[in-house]
């Protein structure tokens, strides 16, 4: 594929550049003379077309297909497609659709997922899909990336050690439900529907939406299911089996699937590596069909890249590599990212395993896709985005939008007597200390090749004139002190002294967990030494995606402010400035706890969400932990002093001839406690339930700023299982000094109000319910 690929844009090149768009050397099916087959007519309906060219392929041919590497079928003038280009967070080089080596050398990157997660800023997460897809398809119309993107990744932040928590959006389902109908939306290029909170809309694609050119780009919800562990404690994500109870399954690991398939109305779903209860995902029937039948899935499914193989090789779930290759597109997998069905397929049809008409439905599934991505409507440069190129790509609105991200994604942790922000004209001189301030790899996994890539110091360097560099640790991994003597002596000049410190990817990445919450190696003995020495208390700066334990500087008072910037991209030295400078007012918050190094006792291998006191384990994420904590879910400090006011929200609900049947039920729990509580599937009309929590946000300080409003919800009695508190919504508002600024945040109470029980069903729980916005409290009865 790889040379097929490269003739095509060699071919393109030539003929935008030298002979025009309409030349001939262009590849693309429905090119004349084949352009007379039906399944390049336009007129018809989607699903004529697929089947139509499915009715026109051999065996061989079809085979041939199931690959991410999909053969060309030169009788039809269909050339080779390339399905696996990645987008994560800006055009990526890790998939072979992706060609940097062409017109087009570099493009916007954007910062690491968990980062512009912290913004809380629905706008923003769309903002930037938007501009990924322009830049996607102005490579694919060079012939330098494929249609077909692999992201977002969903799959929920449960363990601080995971090396890909980095990709996703925090440790909320909520929340990451939130991001990936963003992402998916944006990036699709379509319209959404309905307002900040869709629920429940829209929960089957109408024929309607399956037209040619319905699909800028596809988007694929990743990694299904229950995956989020790469490599531990013997352990690697190949084969690990995730013991996984149906009440964490229903309320953790699956909300924002189903979002990112109902709402999101994903044109891909990527099944994991990692088996669920035993089964491997892609192996799943129950798991794949359930995103079809119960949530109106209507793209292809595809496996992680070999997650194929796996369920043979690494899982002997199947006594035969026929087997494994049926098992998976019986279950519902329709392409094999890897090479395993193309080479097994044969044999397993010629071993019975596997019909014709199965592989029929996966290449419906496939085609179809494609078909909406207009791929097969002849010269794409003739058509809609078509005129997208070079000019589009790392443009000036894009790196603008990048370091937005990043100035809204940043956390402050710790500000001591409002030690920052500084003032650009009194310093005279700022000593950057640290192994991650003169690097240019801040752009965390999943990076491309950057516009202007630049590093933190280069960034602090064009805002103060005398600074001082000394690196204290020759790397990440920080092995030596030798290095420290030399970063004490420029601090103990300078007036100021930053030090950037903390994680990078080679602690934490793809197929690399951690061992240890704390900083690597000597940093954590630099930071105090520098600390100690250094004329006034010092700001840390800490890099990387996983929680960091740095309760020690937390608690040391020569350690005066502390900011989180995660992998900010190639705009991360600019944002910090401007940071620190006072010229952005911070207001990024946590998108996942920090955890005490303590938690390491607990073992990675554990999916249990839930505190079970009677062996000690203390749950996972702010809705269910108990122990102590470094820093909380959704903190974050700014400039200024906000305040709240809840404005208005019902005090009473009633659910009166709304329950179906005899669905009210009653606990008894032990000591004579009990609760009651409707199954939400027998409430008749949930969508007539919603309302609005009106909140006033008041600025008490002189500083102009943004801030995040988390609204939280608790269940009325203490009820096994149910979460400490959950997020019912959020919101990002600015407020000027001194002024107040109100926001609306809709509340679903049968999707939000909402509990999962042991048996997996949500239920709605009767009584009184509280509302929580910061310190401020709101009771809300609900009764039947
Ligand atoms: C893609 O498949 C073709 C055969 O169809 C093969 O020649 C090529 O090497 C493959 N490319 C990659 C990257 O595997
Ligand atoms: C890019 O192309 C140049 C020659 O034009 C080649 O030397 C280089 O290896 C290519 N790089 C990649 C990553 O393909
Ligand atoms: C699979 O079987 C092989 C030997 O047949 C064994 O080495 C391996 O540990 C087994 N793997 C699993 C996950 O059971
Ligand atoms: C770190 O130290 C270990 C042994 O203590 C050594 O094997 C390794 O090469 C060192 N790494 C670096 C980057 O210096
Ligand atoms: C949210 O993001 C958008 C897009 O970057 C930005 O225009 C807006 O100001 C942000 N909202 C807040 C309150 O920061």
């Amino acid at each position: 594929m790889f040379y097929s690929f490269r003739f095509l844009f060699l071919s393109i090149i030539t003929c935008f550049y030298v002979l025009g768009p309409s030349c001939s050397q262009l590849q693309y099916p429905c090119k004349p003379p084949y352009d007379k087959y039906q399944f390049c007519d336009t007129s018809l309906p989607i699903k004529t077309r697929a089947k139509s060219l499915i009715s026109l392929l051999t065996l061989d041919e079809k085979i041939r297909q199931l690959s991410d590497n999909a053969t060309q079928i030169s009788r039809l003038g269909i050339p080779a497609y390339e399905w696996w280009s990645e987008s994560l967070h800006g055009i990526a080089t890790n998939g072979p659709g992706i060609s940097f080596n062409g017109t087009i050398q570099s493009a916007t990157g954007f910062p690491q997922v968990i980062l512009t997660a912290a913004a809380f800023n629905r706008t923003l997460w769309r903002e930037i899909a938007k501009a990924v897809a322009v830049e996607a398809r102005a490579m694919y119309n060079l012939g330098q990336a494929g249609l077909t993107f692999f992201a977002p990744n969903i799959n929920i932040f449960r363990d601080p050690r995971w090396g890909r928590g980095q990709e996703t959006p925090g440790e909320d389902p909520m929340v990451t439900s939130a991001y990936a109908i963003e992402y998916v939306t944006g990036f699709q290029g379509q319209n959404q529907r309905g307002s900040k909170h869709p629920y429940r809309e829209r929960r089957f694609l109408n024929d309607d939406d399956q037209r040619s050119g319905s699909l800028m780009l596809s988007a694929c919800c990743k990694h299904y299911t229950a995956y989020d562990l790469e490599k531990w404690g013997g352990h690697t994500r190949y084969d690990f089996d995730a013991k996984v109870t149906k009440q964490d399954m229903e309320d953790t690991y699956q909300p924002p699937f189903k979002s990112c398939i109902v709402q999101g109305r994903a044109s891909c779903l990527m099944c994991s590596y990692n088996r669920v209860n035993g089964i491997p995902a892609c192996a799943d029937r129950d798991l794949l069909h359930k995103a079809r039948n119960d949530w109106g899935f209507k793209g292809y499914i595809t496996s992680d890249c070999d997650a194929v193989a796996t369920i043979f090789e690494n899982n002997n779930f199947t006594k035969t590599k026929e087997e494994a290759v049926a098992v998976a597109l019986k279950a519902g997998t329709d392409i094999n990212c890897g090479t395993y069905m193309l080479r097994h397929m044969k044999s397993a049809i010629d071993q019975g395993k596997v019909l014709e008409e199965d592989i029929d439905r996966a290449l419906f599934n496939l085609f179809s896709v494609l078909l909406q991505l207009g791929l097969f409507d002849g010269n794409p440069a003739r058509r809609q985005f078509g005129n997208l190129g070079s000019q589009n790509v790392c443009s000036s609105e894009h790196k603008t939008l990048a370091l937005e991200a990043a100035m809204q994604g940043i956390v402050l942790l710790k500000n001591n007597q409002k030690f920052l922000p500084w003032n650009k004209n009194d310093i005279s001189s700022v000593a950057i200390i640290g192994p991650m301030a003169n690097t240019m790899n801040i752009g965390g996994d999943y990076t491309g090749f950057s516009c202007n890539p630049e590093s933190i110091l280069q960034g602090l360097k064009n805002y103060v004139k005398d600074t001082f560099y000394a690196a204290g640790c020759q790397d990440v991994p920080c092995n030596s002190t030798a290095g420290i003597p030399e970063a004490l002596s420029i601090a103990k000049e300078a007036e100021y002294v930053i030090v950037v410190a903390g994680l990078d990817l080679s602690q934490e990445t793809e197929d690399l967990d951690r061992y240890s919450l704390l900083l690597p190696g000597h940093q954590m003995a630099l930071i105090r030494a520098v600390a100690s020495v250094s004329k006034k208390p010092v700001v840390l700066v800490l890099t990387g995606g996983g929680p960091v334990d740095v309760s020690f500087a937390e608690g040391d008072q020569q350690i005066a402010s502390i900011i989180w910037i995660g992998y900010p991209g190639e705009t991360g030295g600019k944002a910090l400035s401007q940071i620190l400078f006072g010229e952005y007012n911070p207001g990024g918050r946590l998108p996942m706890t920090w955890y005490p190094e303590s938690f390491t006792s607990i073992p990675m291998t554990d999916m249990s969400m839930r505190a079970d006191p009677s062996r000690g384990y203390p749950g996972r994420t702010y809705r269910f932990y108990t122990g102590e904590r470094v820093y909380g879910f959704g903190h974050g400090l700014s400039y200024t002093n906000f305040n709240y006011k809840i404005l208005s929200a019902p005090e009473r609900l009633s659910l009166s001839g709304q329950v179906k049947g005899k669905s009210r039920r009653y606990i008894r729990q032990g000591g004579g406690n009990g609760l009651d509580y409707v199954l939400v599937d027998d409430v008749a009309y949930c969508d007539s339930l919603r309302f609005h929590v009106q909140i006033s946000i008041i600025n008490h300080g002189d500083i102009d700023g943004s801030q995040v409003v988390l609204l939280f919800s608790q269940v009325p009695k203490s009820f096994t299982g149910a979460p400490e508190r959950q997020i019912v919504g959020f919101d990002r508002v600015h407020a000027l000094a001194y002024r107040s600024v109100e926001t609306s945040i809709l509340v679903d109470p049968c999707e939000h109000l909402s509990i999962v029980n042991e048996q997996g069903s949500k239920i709605l729980p009767l009584g009184d319910h509280t509302l929580m916005v910061e310190d401020l409290k709101h009771t809300l009865s609900i009764e039947a």
